[in-house]
């Protein structure tokens, strides 16, 4: 009998699969594990409008993220082989250790790993310990403290909450009265105990570029760069928002550039948390600034990035699901090699009209895509109606991605299916990926 390279015979069997959360993150990586041959059932929880398709292999799940008693019952009724969680807020909230305890495989940190990202302060502690390339910075708990930082050295810092804040608790300001601003704001309640404490930190100029680091506490597989589109508006203008659209792999970090952000900062990352004490089982993201000087860590996070998810996924083989697997066994070196498409995948979100601030809901959406191998489409803020009708009920909407030999032909794909999606009020920048774009 031939023995399927995805099917290494010193990994634990590998047929059912939970993956935590519900958004368009989620839906990829639900979708992208599906496609793993072994594996018969995938079911997400809570899903979206879009994940219910029990004919794709996948099967959504009521059950909220944070719901740790739930899905522990869920896994043990449902004989699950391998949890991935993927929001912050439950990895934050300890989701992945109850799991663990309970004696599930669980791709995620634990809640003292998920402060990679869940406190800033935390976070930039460990790259100074650790002589990570990242901006200088100074930690503060109160306005005097931080107005009296912010005088002394006179210029315009930017101002991170401390806690998950949604994307929103930074501002990068222009000048030292907007910085003065922003402190008073945060420590006015703005971001509520998100922004009790406050990482004030040295402004960096340079491109901004993902790279994702699956981990299985000691060694790591380092996916293909992406570029994320942060702002709202063409031109890279507006308001930030959780991520407009994306690319992979970045050509602005070339082979040599990511070898040396894996050596200058993803693992000395993992050494320094395992000196903690930390076994880290789970993606670290490390959201890069490339400076004249070099690459330098403008934040870390603990998952995957949304919209840069939606977008590697398809460039990702079927080794994938055995590769989070031996990640959340602590054993990578028993995984098969994951193997990455030589394509260029682009990934455009279509979001409601008034996202950020106040995103309108309810829209009924129409969709008209042709099945294909090289597009897809994931959704984020849908739900299905009970009468059958998927309306819009998030900002960001859902996202289309499509695979080509170049960013021109697949940007042209994704365009070209957003013209068959509709809902009122759809809003989409035109101009993702006009970095490596010819028109
Ligand atoms: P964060 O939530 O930490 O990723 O910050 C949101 C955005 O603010 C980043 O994507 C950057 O565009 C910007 N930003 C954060 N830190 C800095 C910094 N030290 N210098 C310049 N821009 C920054
Ligand atoms: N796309 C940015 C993020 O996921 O944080």
């Amino acid at each position: 009998m031939a023995i399927s390279p995805t099917r290494p015979s010193n990994l634990p069997k590998l047929q059912r699969v939970l993956v935590v959360g519900g958004g368009g993150r989620e839906h990829a990586l639900a979708w992208a594990l599906q496609r793993c041959p072994e594996i018969e059932a995938v079911w997400i929880s809570p899903g979206n409008g879009g994940t219910n398709s029990p004919g794709a292999g996948i099967s959504a799940i009521a059950i909220a993220e944070t719901d740790s008693a739930a899905l522990i019952a869920h896994c043990q009724a449902e004989a699950i082989d391998l949890v991935v969680i993927g929001p912050e807020a439950p990895l934050a909230a300890g989701v992945a250790d109850d799991l663990r305890e309970s004696g599930l495989a669980v791709f995620g940190p634990s809640a003292t790993g998920a402060q990679l990202e869940a406190s800033k302060a935390w976070s930039k502690q460990l790259m100074r310990d650790a002589n990570i390339p990242t901006a200088g910075h100074w930690s503060v708990s109160n306005e005097a403290d931080a107005l009296k930082v912010l005088n002394t050295v006179d210029r315009p810092l930017v101002v991170k909450a401390d806690g998950l804040a949604a994307g929103k608790g930074v501002t990068v300001a222009d000048t030292v009265e907007q910085a003065a601003a922003a402190i008073q704001d945060a420590f006015g309640g703005r971001f509520g105990s998100a922004g009790s404490q406050l990482v004030l930190e040295e402004r960096l100029d340079g491109p901004e570029v993902s790279v994702f680091a699956l981990c299985d506490g000691e060694r790591m597989v380092v996916l293909p760069p992406a570029q994320d589109h942060k702002r709202l508006e063409d031109g890279d203008r507006g308001p930030n928002t959780g991520g407009m659209g994306a690319y992979a792999p970045a050509p602005l970090l070339s082979e040599e550039g990511l070898d040396t952000v894996r050596r200058t900062v993803l693992e000395p990352t993992l050494q320094a948390l395992k000196e903690r004490g930390i076994d880290y089982r789970g993606v670290i993201y490390a959201g890069l600034m490339l400076t004249a000087t070099g690459p330098q860590v403008i934040e870390f996070n603990c998952r995957f990035g949304d919209p840069e998810c939606q977008t590697l996924m398809p460039l990702l083989g079927p080794e994938l699901a055995r590769v989070l697997q031996a990640c959340a066994i602590g054993r990578l070196d028993l995984a098969p090699a994951l193997t990455i498409k030589p394509q260029c995948s682009a990934c455009v979100v279509a979001a409601a009209s008034g996202y950020p601030e106040s995103p309108r809901k309810g829209d009924p959406i129409t969709i008209d895509l042709p099945v294909s191998q090289t597009r897809q489409l994931f959704h984020a803020g849908t739900r299905r109606e009970e009468s059958g009708v998927l309306v819009s009920s998030g900002g960001r909407v859902l996202a289309v991605i499509a695979q080509a030999d170049d960013f021109d032909a697949a940007f042209s794909a994704a365009y070209s299916d957003l013209e068959r999606v509709s809902f009122e009020g759809i809003t989409y920048r035109r101009d993702i990926g006009h970095q490596v774009r010819s028109s």
